[in-house]
């Protein structure tokens, strides 16, 4: 005979005895659920244990721990305080978008690839300690300086963060049109392709001014924020060849003559025509390695061209509505512009700067040594996790093969 159960009001049927079904049934409901509860909750015990702190309730310790770094409550943003429930599930972003012109499929797709980046950022930012941040993480403890990427579009409600090498000049030129910011004899541009690119990146941008802080708060609480980001280490090579393969002055006697300086141990001619003329250019290794001896502070001392996407952004105090990519532009930007409502408008060129193969990665690394590509990693690592990028299969194991020359040149 079983030893009968505590909390069972009846004792079990006896040999002989009529099964009273409904109660036996009852009985064995109450057995299974308790089993139950206790299987989920020794569960929930060993996942605990196993993840430390990091997933703790936002309750007691974990907040302390939470506030403490990212700002008065539990939603890491201070003053500029994020839903706490994460990005809106897919769906609520389509609110006010003709989804009649479009392929229902195709937006729910779009839909759907926002919500996981969003969710990406947003559990990483969370994840106190997985990322390995350096800079001040409450939004009201920002220097000014830290907040100097922001393009801002009254007209249109919008902000977008540029990051260099990510179609910057494409969306800059977007923002002024928008805005309305640079005017030919008092009229605006019709078409934003027809303005100028020599005076994208002069003074025709409107930024957030940062002299009224708490109207640049209230504006990146209530505008519709956007930026685009690329594989970290494409956008190196990107920068490398725009900034010390193209003749350009200013690199040139700022970075390429410093860089030769120490790492080639070379006195480069003053002129960077004449430097140009001759091929003679700081190497790409010669750049990782500038770049690797750079201090580790607040991203301040990497040129913007270089600079971490999530120093130059702040994705985890400024909640992004939009998270562009390079790798799948052309959607995006449609998308985005939809989102926006300014589709009418604004028509994004097809095929722009697509050159974002990852076999550029393989081939432009083989001569950087593995111990340099680790630290690499490391520097760039919060944007690799933050945007859902990983390195290249082997990146640390095999040398890629050495390429000849002419190899290298075709890409
Ligand atoms: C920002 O605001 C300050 C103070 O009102 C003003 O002097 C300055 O011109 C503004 N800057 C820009 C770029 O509008
Ligand atoms: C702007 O001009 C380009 C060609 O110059 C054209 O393809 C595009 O559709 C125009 N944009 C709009 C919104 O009309
Ligand atoms: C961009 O590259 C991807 C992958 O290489 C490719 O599938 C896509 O068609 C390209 N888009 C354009 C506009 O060239």
């Amino acid at each position: 005979m079983l030893p009968s159960l505590p909390f069972t009001a009846h004792r079990f049927p006896m040999h002989g005895e009529a099964m009273n079904m409904p109660r036996f049934l009852q009985l064995l409901f109450m057995v299974s659920f308790s089993l139950a509860f206790v299987y989920f909750w020794c569960l929930g015990v060993s996942l605990n244990s196993k993840h430390g702190t990091r997933l703790q309730p936002c309750s007691n310790q974990a907040e302390d721990q939470l506030s403490s770094t990212y700002g008065q409550d539990c939603s890491r943003h201070g003053t500029l305080s994020r839903e706490p429930s994460g990005p809106a599930a897919p769906n609520e972003d389509l609110e006010g978008v003709d989804a009649s012109r479009y392929e229902r499929l195709k937006l729910l797709d779009l839909q759907h690839r926002q919500y996981t980046r969003k969710k990406l950022i947003h559990d990483m930012c969370r994840h106190n300690g997985a990322l390995r941040f350096s800079e001040k993480a409450t939004f009201s403890g920002f220097p000014n300086e830290q907040l100097a990427n922001l393009i801002v579009d009254d007209q249109h409600g919008i902000i977008y963060c540029y990051v260099p090498k990510v179609a910057c000049t494409e969306w800059k030129s977007i923002m002024i049109f928008l805005s309305e910011s640079l005017k030919i004899n008092g009229t605006p541009f019709k078409n934003h392709s027809d303005i100028p690119r020599d005076l994208i990146h002069s003074n025709s941008v409107v930024y957030l001014n940062r002299s009224h802080r708490n109207l640049m708060k209230w504006k990146i609480r209530k505008y519709k924020k956007f930026l685009f980001v690329r594989n970290p280490l494409v956008r190196l090579i990107s920068a490398y060849r725009d900034k010390f393969e193209k003749k350009n002055d200013y690199f040139y006697k700022f970075l390429a003559v410093p860089i030769m300086r120490r790492y080639k141990n070379l006195f480069p001619p003053t002129s960077a025509e004449h430097a140009y003329m001759n091929g003679i250019r700081p190497s790409f290794s010669d750049f990782i390695q500038y770049i690797l001896d750079l201090p580790d502070d607040d991203g301040s001392s990497f040129e913007e061209h270089w600079r971490q996407v999530y120093h130059l952004c702040h994705p985890c105090q400024i909640e992004y509505d939009f998270i562009g990519k390079m790798e799948t532009m052309y959607e995006d930007a449609q998308y985005l512009l939809r989102i926006l409502k300014v589709d009418h408008i604004v028509h994004f060129p097809p095929g722009t700067s697509n050159r974002t193969e990852e076999s550029w990665i393989k081939t432009w690394f083989t001569s950087i040594p593995i111990e340099w590509r680790k630290k690499l990693y490391q520097i760039y690592e919060p944007d690799f996790q933050l945007f859902g990028y990983s390195l290249p299969e082997n990146f640390y194991n095999n040398p890629a093969p050495i390429l000849c020359h002419e190899e290298l040149r075709q890409f």
